[in-house]
């Protein structure tokens, strides 16, 4: 865990224009001041990443909303008073000032609290600066078209080297991104989940009123960029198959005989016990244990050079939403 004086150090170094890499309770982010759009080019330069797609600005408070949003719904300050500090990012109308570095030239911004203290400090630390607005944007902290990374030592893997400081606290408790919700068209097209997250669509719902919709990724005519709904985002380097729990065995069984060395990721333990396979991945068999551990695991697979790495499909249900989202990217052909 870092100190006090750690928090400042790492808050001057965003004041300066640096890169400062930080834990939230999702996935690490690689922090950029957003009111200044040469610091948030830095961050495109450092992940490799197209300057089109939009960033999440990080704010340490719900007051923030106003500084950064207009024509604000009411039921935006609703979710953030429920679901803030947490995994909830919510896309609004941008004030006219922020910089369109952030936003990837759109008149729309994604606004989150994240609840990881240490998150919280910096953001703190840094909106107390003189002349700041207060807002940290950050993207996960990987190189574009990466796994996210869930630790410190992930975050060192990807860019170190290309960032000023990097602040270690500890494993991230979610693991997956925050779930986006486009609060920006709530007139014409209701509420819309842009991407599947660490905050379950049946929790929206209780203060929506009603479920929200999942925007088709593959129907995004004038809709705002996601980078994250690219088909072949998170995605490992070794290549990845979704099995289903019953052919599980006789799958890996074939792989083996054809000389192939598979990794298994199982969240059921029958079928992790009958699997032949180089390496084997016990996972959690609740949602919220997966997505904390499903990136440190395709990390550790893709580290022993196998020729495939093998997933149980996990169950089709609607609390594993998000984890069959990222698994289905991670299996994309690139
Ligand atoms: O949990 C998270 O959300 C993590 C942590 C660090 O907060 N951040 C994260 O950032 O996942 P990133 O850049 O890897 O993914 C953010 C997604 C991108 O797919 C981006 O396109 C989308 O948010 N996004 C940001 N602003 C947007 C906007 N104005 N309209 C539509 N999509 C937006
Ligand atoms: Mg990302």
């Amino acid at each position: 865990m870092s100190n006090t004086s750690e928090i400042q150090e790492a808050a001057a170094l965003l004041q300066a224009g640096e890169l400062v890499a930080f834990p939230t309770e999702t996935v690490y982010g690689l922090g950029a001041d957003a009111a200044n759009p040469l610091a948030v080019q830095k961050i495109f330069t450092a992940k490799g990443r197209p300057s089109d797609h939009p960033l999440i600005v990080h704010l340490s408070d719900a007051e923030g909303l106003a500084r950064w949003a207009m024509e604000i719904p009411p039921v935006a300050y609703r979710l953030a008073e429920k679901f803030w500090p947490g995994p909830l990012t919510l896309i609004l109308k941008k004030q006219a000032w922020v910089p369109t570095a952030v936003t990837g030239g759109q008149d729309t911004v994604g606004l989150r609290m994240p609840a990881h203290p240490l998150a919280l400090q910096l953001i703190r630390a840094f909106a107390a600066l003189p002349e700041r607005r207060g807002g940290v944007a950050a993207p996960s902290a990987n190189r574009f078209g990466r796994v996210s990374p869930t630790t410190a030592t992930h975050v060192q893997e990807e860019l170190g080297g290309r960032v000023a400081r990097i602040l270690d606290g500890g494993a991230c408790q979610v693991g997956i991104e925050s779930t986006i919700l486009d609060l920006s068209r709530l007139a014409t097209h209701g509420a819309e989940i842009l991407r599947p997250g660490g905050l379950d669509p049946l929790s929206l719902a209780e203060v929506l009123g009603e479920m929200p919709r999942l925007r088709d990724g593959a129907n995004q005519d004038n809709a705002p960029r996601v980078s994250g709904s690219l088909l072949s985002h998170y995605a490992p380097t070794t290549p990845l198959q979704l099995v289903d729990g019953a052919a599980l065995a006789g799958f890996l069984r074939q792989q083996s005989r054809a000389g192939r060395r598979c990794g298994v990721l199982a969240h059921s333990p029958q079928t992790l016990q009958t699997a032949e396979a180089t390496a084997r991945i016990a996972m959690p068999a609740d949602p919220s244990g997966y997505a904390h551990r499903l990136y440190a695991a395709l990390r550790e697979l893709d580290a022993q050079n196998l020729d495939l790495m093998v997933v149980e499909t996990p169950p089709a249900t609607l609390i594993w939403n998000a984890v069959c989202d990222r698994l289905r990217r991670a299996t994309a052909p690139k």
